[in-house]
């Protein structure tokens, strides 16, 4: 009988229960994206599905960012929009949950709640497995900070998602194998937000690729802040580093291209940079931040190497793989950076050739040793250079892609595009590539022929 009043029975007229939604609006890096997914798999186990609609939602989740200061006002104002839709639906009487997660979530922790009355939780990168926890300690009356770094793995606690999950997600997919970082580059909060550098475990990581390969993912993106200073114990006992996981992940069937994002350069080692000769599944694409072109700032910066080490191990990685395409990221007017430090940022640029860069102006970050420093340059000039930057980036950038037309390269059909007749897919080196629709099915890799080039895109035709 008991279960009689559990399960609703249509016949008696009585309404199946609604599956309680959360909205999940993401900020900042690609580890955000898979963080968001990864929070959303938990709070489905716990029996929330997902909405894209938020005035649908009982749980508004923003998963934020803080690398820059804006990122954080963003926040703030979002929230100050979200508590309006609160106020309306407490009206309707119905209620509306809001959570704070990410790095703004661990950095501003409980001055969130003061500043934001109407969030009703706020929890932090490393404990998310703890989501659901959280949420009943909310429904019981509260407002609940969760920023503490948690001693167990999170990642073990986290349900995995559903093959279905994975499905809709699409046939390229991220999975965070290192987050956290030890190398407290001095403008840089990472250190403080995702804590210290941990690496997960070769098992799990390939448990979790072995998932993705049988929901049909052919494409998947090693993440970490540090990703090319994982390391770990592999099944024959012996210490792996990130090149001695490509080569393993690379013989899952069903993976046929691996990238991974994002890297330092003094952790690429002779092996990572082998396996990009030896591995035709290993995108020829890598993005490696430099930030500054000036030895000067780098060391103010506490990079720990020369523009020279840069540009000789560009030469080491382009001697392995000669297609290989790089991508970067500066920051212009660290403080004390002068006109001719920022003109060794540009002849690093011109010496490189980067087919594609983010570029962005120094923000001091509450807590970094670069806030404290003297000589903080003028925000118009930053913004001077920060535009000689980007227009030589961009020149760059439509060069490379002007290159491409006329080239035969393989595609990996990813979703139908945005006119009808089109798919979309990718090109080794990440661009869009547009095909007739006909060409072939989503998660079908191709061969195709570059004819012309779009806005940011590429058209083809197969071959
Ligand atoms: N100011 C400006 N840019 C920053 N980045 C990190 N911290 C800051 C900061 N305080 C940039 C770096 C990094 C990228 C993710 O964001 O270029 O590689
Ligand atoms: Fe932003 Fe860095 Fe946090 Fe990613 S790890 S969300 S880039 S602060």
């Amino acid at each position: 009988m008991e279960l009689e009043t559990l399960s609703p029975n249509p016949e008696k007229g009585a309404e199946t229960p609604q599956p309680k939604k959360v909205f999940v609006k993401t900020y900042g890096c690609q580890m955000n994206v898979y963080d968001s997914q990864r929070m959303t798999d938990a709070l489905a186990a716990d029996g929330y599905a997902e909405t894209n609609v938020i005035e649908d939602a009982d749980l508004v989740l923003l998963n934020t960012c803080h690398i820059r200061e804006k990122a954080a006002e963003k926040v703030y104002s979002e929230l100050g929009r979200i508590r309006e839709l609160k106020n309306e639906k407490a009206a309707e009487g119905r209620e509306m949950l809001i959570g704070v997660a990410g790095c703004v979530a661990q950095a501003e922790g409980r001055e969130i709640i003061r500043r934001a009355p109407a969030v009703d939780l706020v929890i932090g990168p490393q404990t998310y497995h703890r989501l659901p926890d959280v949420l009943a300690r909310v429904r019981n009356g509260g407002r609940v900070v969760e920023t503490e770094y948690a001693l167990e793995d999170k990642f073990e606690h986290l349900p995995q998602p559903k093959r279905a999950q994975v499905a809709k997600r699409g046939v390229a997919a991220f999975l965070t194998v290192q987050e956290g970082c030890d190398k407290f580059c001095t403008f840089c909060v990472v250190p403080y937000t995702r804590g210290s550098e941990v690496s997960r475990p070769v098992a799990q990581i390939l448990a979790e690729a072995e998932r993705l390969a049988e929901a049909g993912v052919r494409e998947v993106t090693l993440l970490g802040q540090n990703v090319n200073a994982w390391h770990g114990e592999g099944p024959d006992g012996a210490e792996w580093g990130l090149g001695r996981l490509l080569y393993r992940l690379a013989e899952i069937p069903g993976i046929a291209r691996l990238r991974y994002t994002t890297s330092h350069p003094r952790d690429m080692d002779d092996e990572l940079i082998a396996a990009h000769r030896d591995l035709p599944t290993l995108m020829p694409y890598l993005h490696l931040p430099v930030q500054s072109g000036s030895d000067r700032i780098l060391k103010a910066m506490n990079r720990r190497h020369k523009a020279e080490d840069y540009l000789r191990l560009i030469e080491r990685v382009r001697a392995a793989r000669s297609d290989i395409a790089m991508s970067g990221d500066f920051i212009v007017g660290f403080p004390g950076e002068t006109d001719a430090d920022f003109e060794d940022t540009m002849r690093l640029v011109r010496e490189v050739g980067y087919a594609s860069a983010f570029s962005f102006k120094y923000s001091p970050r509450p807590g970094t040793p670069g806030a404290e420093m003297d000589d903080h340059v003028p925000e118009q000039l930053k913004d001077e250079r920060l535009h000689t930057l980007q227009a030589l980036l961009v020149e760059q950038q439509q060069a490379f892609t002007a290159s491409m037309v006329g080239r035969t390269m393989t595609t990996l059909i990813e979703k139908p595009g945005r006119q009808a007749g089109q798919k979309v897919g990718r090109s080794p080196w990440l661009q869009p590539v547009i095909v007739d629709e006909k060409v072939g099915e989503i998660g079908d890799i191709i061969e195709v022929r570059i004819t012309r080039p779009g806005f940011n895109s590429l058209y083809a035709e197969p071959i």
